[in-house]
């Protein structure tokens, strides 16, 4: 009997899309018992065919016309790994229109389009697969779209930025400033010469709001997750926080309370003791929370051409099996609208470091703004020299539109001479 052969369009042949086609090669023995079939890199699509590529290709599989690609008849399933919006968006909408399954790992066009992708998937009764594009290597949507169908996740806790988990680790460890940090994350590669996307967390906005779309099943786009990146954070909130037992982590943080989603990302202080505390370099982690299952942490590695390779080509084998089947996998899973709660509405802990004058019933005065605007001091400790003092305050659980209007309050305040840091607290138990 002869086996059957799945072809495979690809679109992009850079870090991923090399490491793909060779991951398919290599595995290809594997991948055939495992699929029921064998998986053929048929033509692949880039900017520049006559590049030189260090893939298992002869130069014909290669031409500069994605449509090419994909209006070719004997293409079964299409692999997107272009990356952006466009042209990404609208070859992956011609590819459902052609009856192709696709798979891809771009976590901006999921996070900003990703329900008219699905529905365009539905209509043509074809696949969409994305798992490398939150958390590279890390097995985290098939998770949360499947196996966890039986739990009412509750909360998302997650470092889904190495960039800016490597810059902090090296603040960290080394008392780096952040813009030394950057400086040797680009020497290393960690970082790209236009380090916006990573350190001011649009990268993981993107991947916190396709994580809340399928957490609680609803659609969350970017646009809808408060950012703050991390060129804020100084070596003395580092210091800071490690005096208190704490590192300071780029989180994504989504949560579903009383019906209503919050998504967000920000630098926050998390204690050492947390399993995310410990993740290190340029790792990802995601601490999933829910009454039944409890907390599960995905751990690894979150980016690079093999470990998202291996994502990719799982996903090109689910969809293998599905066509061989004639089934079809599990597709947009946002079958509610619910509200988004916006930053002011959410709640956490907060961290404050105030330079003061020294005198009597300052401490008094300040925790009256705290008391009057509902948010209660879980910690306070002072230090003092000549005629000034540091007040340190860790609070409560407090909505943070409560302890903003706190913080606006006594910067205004004579005997508050300067704010010198505000962090979040997460992690906590509550
Ligand atoms: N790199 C990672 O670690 C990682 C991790 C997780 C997810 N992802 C996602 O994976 C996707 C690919 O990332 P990457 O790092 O592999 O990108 P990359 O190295 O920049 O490769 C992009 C590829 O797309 C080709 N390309 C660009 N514009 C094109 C066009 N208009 N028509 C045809 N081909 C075009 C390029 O061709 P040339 O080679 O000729 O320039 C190149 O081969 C992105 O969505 C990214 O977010 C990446």
């Amino acid at each position: 009997m002869t086996e059957r052969t799945l072809n495979v369009g690809l679109l992009g042949c850079g870090t991923v899309g090399a490491a793909v086609i060779r991951v398919l090669h290599e595995h290809a023995d594997e991948i055939a018992q495992r699929a029921g079939c064998r998986l053929s890199v048929a033509r692949v699509a880039v900017r520049d065919p006559a590049r030189p590529r260090a893939v298992p290709l002869g130069p014909d599989a290669f031409t500069d016309d994605p449509l090419a690609v994909i209006d070719d008849p004997a293409i079964d399933i299409v692999c997107e790994l272009i990356g952006g919006v466009e042209p990404a968006r609208a070859l992956i909408l011609r590819a459902f229109a052609k009856g192709r399954s696709v798979v891809t790992a771009n976590k901006e066009l999921l996070a900003n389009h990703g329900q008219e992708l699905f529905e365009a998937a539905d209509a043509a009764g074809q696949d969409l697969y994305f798992e490398a594009s939150v958390a590279g290597g890390i097995p985290l949507i098939r998770p949360l779209k499947e196996s966890l169908t039986g739990e009412r996740i509750g909360r998302i806790l997650g470092i889904v930025n190495g960039t800016t988990n490597y810059i902090l680790t090296q603040m960290s460890e080394h008392g780096w400033s952040f813009e030394d940090a950057l400086t040797e994350a680009q020497r290393l590669g960690y970082a790209e010469a236009d380090p916006t996307a990573d350190v001011e967390g649009f990268d993981a906005a993107a991947k916190c709001a396709i994580l809340a779309s399928i957490a609680f099943n609803t659609r969350v786009v970017a646009g809808d997750v408060y950012r703050e990146g991390i060129a804020g954070v100084t070596a003395l909130d580092i210091a800071d926080a490690a005096r208190m037992g704490y590192v300071v982590k780029l989180l994504a943080i989504a949560e579903l309370e009383d019906g209503e989603v919050s998504a967000r990302v920000h630098p926050a202080m998390i204690p050492v003791s947390h399993p995310l505390a410990s993740v290190r370099d340029a790792f990802n982690a995601v601490f999933v929370e829910g009454p039944k299952v409890g907390q599960l942490m995905f751990y690894g590695r979150g980016a690079g051409g093999d470990p998202t390779a291996s994502a990719v080509v799982g996903d090109l084998v689910t969809v293998a099996r599905h066509r061989i089947s004639g089934a079809r996998g599990v597709g947009c899973t946002c079958t509610q609208d619910r509200p988004i709660r916006g930053m002011a509405g959410t709640r956490g802990q907060y961290y404050l470091n105030l330079h003061v004058e020294d005198r009597p019933g300052v401490l008094a005065e300040i925790a009256g703004h705290f008391g009057r605007n509902g948010v209660s001091i879980e910690r306070v400790w002072q230090e003092g020299t000549a005629d000034e003092a540091t007040l340190v305050f860790i609070t409560h659980r407090a909505r943070e539109g409560d302890f903003q209007k706190t913080v606006q309050e006594l910067r205004a305040l004579t005997a508050v001479r300067a704010v010198t840091s505000v962090l979040r607290v997460e992690g906590e138990e509550p």
